[in-house]
C-alpha cells in the first residue's frame, strides 16, 4: 500500500498537469508525493483523452449510507479530501437524483485549491426542487439531464433525453455531455448511477474508498442489473492500493488505456526514485484472487 502525501507543491504540479502545462513525472519528489502523482496524474492528464472516473466511499461491509439515507460521514477526512481533489481534476461531476435529494450536495471544491467542476444531475422525472444547493448560481455550469418537460431556473442548462426503458443508456449520457463540452467526468454517486456506467463499461477508473466502519444495512455501493453467476466472469480490475490516512483507497483500472495511463510520460518517475510504470499495480487478480484462494 502506498501512502499519499499531497503537499502544496505536488498539488500545484497536478493542477499544472490538468492545464496541460507540465508532466506528471519529472522532478524530485518524496515517496508520498510520488504516490500522489501516480494516483492523480492519469486523471489530470488531458493528453490521454477524457478521464471517466467513478468514486464511491463505502463502509467495510460495502454500504454507502444507512437505511435512513445518512451518508454524510461514511468517508473520513482523508476520503473527503480525496473526493474534493477528484472534483478539482475533472470538467464535470455527475450524480443521480437520489443523491441530490438525500444529501443536498454542493459538489464544489472546498478542501483543496482548484476549479469547481460543472455540476450535473441525472433526474429523468424532474424530482429535484429548483432550490437544491447544486443548482444555485455561483458562476459554475449546472446541467440537468431529464426526460420530462419541466422548466428549470434561469442559467440551469437542461438536456432532454427520451427515456425508453427505466434508465437512459449511460453511453447516451456521456455523448450529450461531450456535445455540451463536458469531457472528463467524475461519477460521484450514488450506487445506482455508478453501476449504470460500470455495466456499460464506460468507466476508465473506479475509486473505492473503504472507511473502517460497519453499517450493517443500507444501500449497497454497487449493484448491477445483470449479475454474473460465476466469479470467473466477474470484473477483476488491475488495482493499486493507497492509504488516505483515515480510509483505504482501491484505484481500479477498468480498461487497458487506464492501466497504461499509470506510466510516467518521460520514462522515469522522479530523480533518485525507481521508475514504476506498472509496478504499482497488483497482479491481475490481486486482492480478489487472494480472497478466493483463502476462502
Ligand atoms: N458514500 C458515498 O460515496 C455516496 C455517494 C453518493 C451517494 N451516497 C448515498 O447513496 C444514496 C443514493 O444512492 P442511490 O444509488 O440510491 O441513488 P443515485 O444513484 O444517487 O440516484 C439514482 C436515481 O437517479 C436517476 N438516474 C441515475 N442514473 C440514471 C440513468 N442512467 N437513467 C435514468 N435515470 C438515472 C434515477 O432517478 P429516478 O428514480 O427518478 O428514476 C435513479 O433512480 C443516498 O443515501 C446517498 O446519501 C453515498
Amino acid at each position: 500500500m502506498q501512502s499519499l502525501d499531497v503537499t502544496p507543491r505536488v498539488w500545484d504540479r497536478l493542477l499544472a498537469v490538468r492545464a496541460g502545462q507540465a508532466c506528471a513525472c519529472c522532478g524530485v519528489w518524496s515517496a508520498g508525493e510520488q504516490a500522489a502523482l501516480a494516483l492523480y496524474g492519469p486523471l489530470a492528464r488531458r493528453d490521454l483523452g477524457p478521464a471517466i472516473v467513478a468514486q464511491i466511499g463505502q463502509s467495510l461491509d460495502g454500504r454507502i449510507a444507512t437505511v435512513a439515507g445518512d451518508a454524510r460521514d461514511v468517508s473520513g477526512q482523508g476520503g473527503l479530501a480525496h473526493l474534493h481533489r477528484l472534483r478539482a481534476l475533472v470538467d464535470g461531476v455527475v450524480i443521480g437524483v437520489g443523491t441530490a435529494l438525500h444529501d443536498d450536495p454542493r459538489l464544489t471544491v472546498r478542501l483543496c485549491p482548484g476549479p469547481n467542476p460543472a455540476r450535473i444531475v441525472i433526474d429523468p422525472r424532474g424530482r429535484l426542487p429548483d432550490d437544491a444547493p447544486m443548482l444555485r448560481d455561483d458562476g459554475v455550469r449546472r446541467i440537468v439531464i431529464q426526460a420530462v418537460n419541466r422548466a428549470r431556473p434561469a442559467g440551469v442548462e437542461v438536456i432532454r433525453m427520451p427515456l425508453g426503458e427505466r434508465f437512459f443508456p449511460a453511453r447516451s449520457v456521456l455523448q450529450v455531455l461531450r456535445e455540451a463540452g463536458v469531457h472528463s467526468l467524475l461519477i460521484e454517486g450514488g450506487g445506482i448511477t455508478i453501476s449504470r456506467f460500470l455495466e456499460a463499461r464506460l468507466l476508465k477508473r473506479l475509486h473505492v474508498a473503504v472507511a473502517p466502519l460497519l453499517i450493517g444495512a443500507g444501500p449497497a455501493a454497487l449493484t448491477t442489473q445483470r449479475p454474473e453467476l460465476r466469479l470467473a466472469d466477474c470484473i477483476r480490475p488491475e488495482t493499486r492500493v493507497f492509504s488516505l490516512g483515515t480510509d483505504v483507497l482501491f484505484d481500479c483500472a477498468l480498461s487497458d488505456d487506464a492501466v497504461g495511463a499509470a506510466s510516467p510520460v518521460h520514462g522515469h518517475a522522479g530523480a533518485g526514485l525507481p521508475s514504476a510504470p506498472r509496478s504499482g499495480f497488483s497482479a491481475k487478480v490481486g486482492v480478489a484472487a487472494n480472497l478466493t484462494a483463502e476462502s
